[in-house]
């Protein structure tokens, strides 16, 4: 603690309090079906939630398939269209799949997350093709 300058003790808390830990920020598109087979579980139809909030990831998480299982809360923080985001929604998402090499190719190439039609149509307008995302691994 001796090298920390006094003014960073001072910002600490603050910086506690907008940044949750562990939250990082990317860019998410959507996909649609088919959704079989994945990457991840084949033709399993039991891989995806009752609630239909799952998700494809970019190279930047995929970790050579580790990611495979792993719970996502996701939050729609801009866009390129104003109003996009529906305003303090967060959503729970499973990663099932590759996004380089899921069936439906995503609305956009090159996200970090490619979400379900139906996740992403909880968190932001359906008739966008990308949005900035908040996300965080439960
Ligand atoms: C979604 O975006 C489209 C295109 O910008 C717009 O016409 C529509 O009104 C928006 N829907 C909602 C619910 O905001």
């Amino acid at each position: 603690m001796n090298h920390l300058h006094p003014l960073f003790l001072l910002l600490l808390p603050i910086l506690t309090i907008f940044h949750p830990a562990h939250a990082e920020v990317g860019t998410s598109a959507q996909y649609g079906p088919p959704f079989l087979p994945t990457a991840c579980y084949g033709y399993d139809p039991g891989q995806f939630p009752s609630s239909n909030l799952f998700a494809a990831v970019g190279d930047g998480i995929w970790d050579n398939g580790a990611a495979c299982g792993r719970q996502y809360l996701v939050k729609c923080i801009s866009a390129a269209q104003p109003g996009t985001c529906v305003p303090d929604q967060v959503i729970q998402v499973r990663i099932v799949d590759f996004a380089l090499t899921a069936v439906s190719p995503p609305s956009y190439d090159g996200t970090t997350m490619v979400l379900s039609d139906t996740a992403f149509g909880t968190i932001a307008n359906s008739t966008a093709r990308s949005i900035n995302i908040e996300f965080q691994q439960i």
